[in-house]
């Protein structure tokens, strides 16, 4: 009779409960996918009475996450506390040195600590998979490790914050305020303990890093993502987008250019007539871009209980069933480091200005965007009740920094009643 596969827990919040009642709900046909039963040893949480609506007493507790870790009768450690340090990086850094294996969701550890971890996993024969640190439940780490190794990644792109996507896309569907619909994505168990973390772009911002990595065969490289949120934005940007026939996305690109990396998550325009632009809620989409693929686009839950700890069993069957593969697609000793890239592609940007209304202001405004080469396809002013009247222009294509500098002077201007907003159009 084959060994059961003995797997401690540990974190039991909302991807955590996921992943038991998967493992209650599918033992049979895990056991065949795997080749052997998949069991759950130990647990551990902060809070043991805590009702979760499933019977866990039958696993060994334990408040110590490290004290699972230290255990020689578990074959992997499934972290799903989170957090970039604290006990989930010392448990795992423990398992991984015991030569245990482990499974996480923790795209925060990954992101800052994944080239270490990687070694000390390689070092000891253990396995370190994430599929569910990014994009929730859609299986892109697997493609792009996998399904798509006869490539050469050229791009890789999407949207992987499903709280951003949700509250983008029901304050344009409801008219809602932001902080409303952002209350409802943390009932929704979407968001991240420190919902900064969503709307500041660092979650979206962590999951790049790791995606690029995997693509491009360098070494994990968070601090050279550049990072904006969508806290910023108002409704009445995402309507303005909308009425100019694009949708506000939170979009993380990145492209290898030589040797040099470009990394960026921000709010963007896509078209609200392509696959990107109609994702609703807390969908996901990743968009893979390699040179005999052409594009893959893999579409498909985000965040949240379910989808999450599939991922997660993902990774458990995987590893059960004695597939073994370098932690990011190829030995840790052999990612490289790649260069800052020298600047942002020029593109169009759809800037929304706030001007007072009267003869003369237009023409100041103009003037600077002239001085600076920033050339205009479209403009329009909307009805206004207040003093300041709303602006919205499309640029022609332009260096970003370019951009920026014909804004701060703008912002300077005695006519400008408001910081101008630019945001980017992106080519998909
Ligand atoms: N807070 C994350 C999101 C959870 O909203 O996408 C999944 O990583």
């Amino acid at each position: 009779m084959t060994q059961p596969f003995r797997i401690a827990l540990a974190g039991l919040g909302t991807v955590g409960t996921g992943v038991v009642r998967i493992l209650q709900t599918h033992g049979e046909l895990l056991a065949e996918r795997a080749g052997c039963r998949l069991e759950i040893a130990a647990v551990s949480a902060r809070s043991r009475g805590k009702n979760r609506g499933l019977d866990i007493s039958g696993y060994d507790w334990s408040d110590d996450p490290v004290a699972l870790a230290r255990r020689d009768d578990i074959d992997c450690l499934v972290e799903v506390i989170g957090g970039e340090d604290g006990p989930a990086k010392a448990a795992i850094e423990t398992a991984l040195s015991a030569g245990m294996n482990v499974v996480t969701a923790n795209k925060a550890l990954l992101a800052h600590h994944g080239q270490a971890l990687a070694e000390r996993a390689e070092a000891h024969g253990a396995a370190l998979r994430f599929e569910a640190a990014v994009a929730g439940g859609i299986p892109v780490v697997k493609a792009l490790m996998e399904g798509l190794a006869g490539n050469r990644l050229t791009r890789v792109m999407g949207v992987m914050n499903g709280t951003c996507n949700y509250i983008l896309t029901e304050m344009l569907r409801t008219g809602a305020d932001y902080a409303q619909v952002l209350e409802a994505a943390q009932q929704l168990g979407y968001a991240e303990a420190d919902p900064a973390f969503d709307v500041g772009g660092i979650d979206a911002a962590h999951k790049l890093a790791l995606l690029a990595a995997l693509a491009f065969g360098t070494r994990v490289d968070f601090a050279g993502v550049r990072v904006e949120g969508i806290d910023h934005l108002t409704l009445p940007d995402l309507q303005r987008a909308a009425d100019m026939g694009y949708r506000v996305k939170l979009l993380g690109v990145a492209r290898l250019d030589g040797t040099a990396l470009e990394q960026r998550v921000q709010p963007c325009l896509v078209p609200a007539d392509t696959a990107i632009g109609q994702l609703d809620g807390v969908t996901n989409a990743v968009v893979l871009e390699g040179d005999f693929i052409g594009q893959v686009t893999l579409e498909g839950p985000g965040a949240g209980e379910g989808p999450t700890a599939s991922a997660i069993l993902a990774d458990i069957v995987d590893i059960a069933s004695g597939l073994r593969r370098p932690v990011f697609g190829r030995p840790a000793d052999r990612l490289i480091d790649a260069a800052a890239p020298a600047a942002t592609p020029p593109a169009q940007y759809c800037v929304r200005l706030t001007l007072e209304d009267r003869a003369g202001c237009w023409a100041e405004v103009a003037a600077v965007l002239g001085r600076h080469g920033v050339s205009i396809d479209r403009m329009q002013q909307y009805a206004h009740d207040g003093p300041g009247a709303p602006v919205v222009i499309v640029t022609h294509p332009t260096a970003d920094a370019v951009l920026d500098a014909a804004l701060d002077e703008i912002a300077g201007l005695a006519v400008s009643l408001a910081r101008p907003v630019a945001l980017r159009i992106e080519a998909l």
